[in-house]
């Protein structure tokens, strides 16, 4: 049964009531997460960290469905970044095994919610049963129209920045455009998220206050939010408190 296409459902009653305060109009089109705090959710529990990954696994259906209730747009949500290799390798190994479990048991339930997947990051330098899934989730779900869920994986935004410049040279080399045409519509047309827009609310989960490599060029003007809450224990009335904090923020992107 599928909650959120019953809204007059009893057992709904609940959400809906708490959409009211929502200022309709303010709903941020894409919310990016830092889904940080696993390993040491796991620590205060005895357990191995890979416990606090698969935890924090499950956790992202939470708040995809919050999402999908509120009508957002687009959720990135961090999934491995370039710079996770330097962990142990049997911790890389279970992180990059994860979305196969995530994509295998969910796909049908992100199908029925109308969920796109998409990713940004290096998927080809992924293990070949990683690619494999998230190839078989993102064309399973590409003609969707609903929220997309974006998964960023083994992405690193200076890698992103790089990537995007190689590009841009490459166009002055083959003539297609001078050095002088260069702007920031064109860095970020080559960007991974040239299709999605920059995020307006950042959420980073855990109490650590920076980026760690995240959207550098897309957060310019982010809202962003922290929050100390491990990642598995963040729940969809925290997603709600991060909405609703946005709104009563005044965005001004430098003028008055
Ligand atoms: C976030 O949790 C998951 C990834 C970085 C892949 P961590 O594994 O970073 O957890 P902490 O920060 O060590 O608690
Ligand atoms: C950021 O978390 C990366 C992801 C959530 C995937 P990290 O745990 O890797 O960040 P640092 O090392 O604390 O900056
Ligand atoms: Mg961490």
């Amino acid at each position: 049964m599928d909650l959120f296409k019953l809204p007059f459902n009893k057992k709904n009653r609940k959400a809906e009531s708490s959409l009211q305060h929502k200022d309709q109009g303010r709903i941020p089109n894409h919310v990016a997460i830092i889904m940080d705090g696993n390993g040491r959710w796991a620590q205060k529990r005895g357990l191995p960290r890979v416990a606090g990954h698969k935890e924090g696994m499950d956790n992202i259906k939470k708040v995809v469905r919050k999402a999908n209730q509120f009508g957002i747009e687009v959720l990135t949500i961090y999934a491995f970044s370039t710079e996770n290799w330097k962990r142990p390798t049997d911790e890389i190994e279970y992180l990059l095994k994860l979305p196969i479990d995530f994509l295998q048991h969910y796909l049908p339930e992100l199908m029925d919610r109308n969920v796109k997947i998409q990713t940004i990051g290096e998927v080809n330098a992924l293990p070949q049963r990683t690619k494999d899934a998230i190839k078989r989730a993102v064309d399973q779900t590409t003609h969707n129209t609903g929220l997309v869920l974006n998964i960023a994986i083994n992405y690193g935004s200076r890698h992103e920045m790089i990537h995007s410049v190689k590009q841009i040279c490459q166009g002055v080399i083959d003539g297609a455009y001078s050095v002088d045409d260069i702007n920031e519509d064109m860095l970020n047309d080559y960007l991974f998220t040239a299709d999605l827009g920059d995020p307006d609310l950042i959420i980073r989960t855990s109490g650590e206050l920076r980026l760690s490599n995240f959207l550098l060029w897309q957060a310019a003007y982010s809202e962003l939010w922290f929050t100390d809450i491990l990642w598995p224990d963040f729940d969809g009335e925290q997603f709600e408190k991060a909405i609703y904090d946005f709104q009563r923020r005044k965005r001004r992107y430098g003028g008055v």
